[in-house]
């Protein structure tokens, strides 16, 4: 017993000084050792993300809106990585558009309905890959289904896809069969409310809107687009106000939703609209989220994927923009 009682005691005064934190030097320069012998060359199947001063200050909060890690998972996933370590603070609000994008499945709630967002990637049972070309244009822009519940519910927007070209939309249904066909079953949306039994007569043949006009190139790629109107306008019993109230804001999104923002005002009323930005404010605006004073705009507004838009594409969406009737509305 006697022989123990130096190790006891040493053991204790190890474990006196680990509490008191007389440790922390190694344990921090342990942690050091460890990540420098992580360093390795990149691969491109395995990212570790970690966040640094800059980029917190580049972003401008923090913790970051949750849809960002979202996003980065997706470029990381685009660019073949296929393990990723991100260093992530949920601590930020939730809302359940940003909450979606993280769990693949968007369910809108609204009072009048549940709607749940399919699943677009080309798997035949769960997905859209047994529908031919012709029944995704008609769902895409009549918002009509070759099967099972005929009419296709909002948030859909199809008063503006209506007006997408044959192009575009065959554009588009391009790339939804080149995605990674994924299982992943869906539920129903539920409309507590009657649904119309079709949008309008069908469209039929849409041509090109010309790129040499620049206002209705603009308005072509602000409406069924990017649609920018149809955040940005609000509605009057059930519709968009487009013919008076164009681009006014103060639209809620998401609609109806308890954490939802107020979308700005873009017509060019000097003061409650952005007749006094110059073409470059608004340019930063769409592409990046920021004001002329350097305030972000809330990412719910789509700029992130407004960000690789052509230069071209983006003063013609001014161009249109500065075509409308100036409306005075402060929103906010
Ligand atoms: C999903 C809905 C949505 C879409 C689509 C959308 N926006 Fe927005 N936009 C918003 C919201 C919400 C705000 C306000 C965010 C805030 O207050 O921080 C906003 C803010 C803006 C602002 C800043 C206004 C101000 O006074 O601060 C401009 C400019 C703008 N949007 C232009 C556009 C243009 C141009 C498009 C199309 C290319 C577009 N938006 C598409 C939701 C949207």
């Amino acid at each position: 017993m006697r022989r123990r009682l130096p190790h006891f005691a040493a053991f204790c005064l190890i474990a006196v000084l680990y509490l008191a934190g007389a440790f922390e030097f190694i344990e921090y320069q342990l942690f050091d050792v460890r990540f420098r012998t992580l360093e390795r060359p990149a691969q491109s199947d395995l990212v570790i993300v970690a966040i640094d001063p800059k980029c917190i200050s580049e972003i401008g909060v923090w913790p970051w809106p949750r849809e960002l890690h979202a996003d980065l998972v997706d470029d990381l996933i685009g660019a073949g990585t296929r393990q990723i370590a991100l260093d992530i603070d949920f601590s930020s609000r939730s809302n359940t558009i940003a909450d979606a994008r993280l769990a693949g499945g968007f369910e809108i709630e609204e009072e009048h309905f549940t709607a749940r967002s399919p699943n677009l990637t080309p798997d035949v049972e769960t997905g859209i890959g047994a529908w031919n070309d012709q029944e995704l244009i008609t769902a895409i822009r009549e918002g009509l289904r070759p099967y099972g519940s005929l009419i296709i519910g909002p948030p859909m927007p199809f008063s503006q896809y209506r007006g997408m070209s044959d192009r575009d939309v065959r554009a588009i249904i391009a790339y939804l069969r080149s995605v990674p066909e994924i299982s992943n079953r869906i539920a129903e949306s539920e409309y507590r409310m009657p649904l119309p039994p079709a949008y309008g007569p069908p469209v039929g043949h849409v041509e090109d809107v010309s790129p040499d006009d620049q206002v209705a190139y603009g308005r072509y790629l602000a409406g069924p687009l990017a649609h920018c109107m149809e955040c940005h306008t609000p509605m009057e019993k059930g519709r968009f106000d487009y013919g008076n109230r164009n681009c006014v804001g103060g639209f809620p999104i998401p609609p109806g939703g308890g954490a939802s923002v107020l979308t700005g005002n873009i017509t060019p009323d000097r003061e409650t609209g952005v007749g006094g930005w110059s073409d470059d404010d608004i340019k930063k605006a769409i592409t990046r989220g920021l004001r002329p004073d350097g305030s972000q705009i809330h990412p719910i507004m789509p700029y992130r994927f407004y960000t690789g838009m052509k230069s071209k594409d983006v003063n013609a969406i001014i161009a249109y923009l500065r075509s409308i009737p100036a409306v005075r509305n402060q929103v906010k």
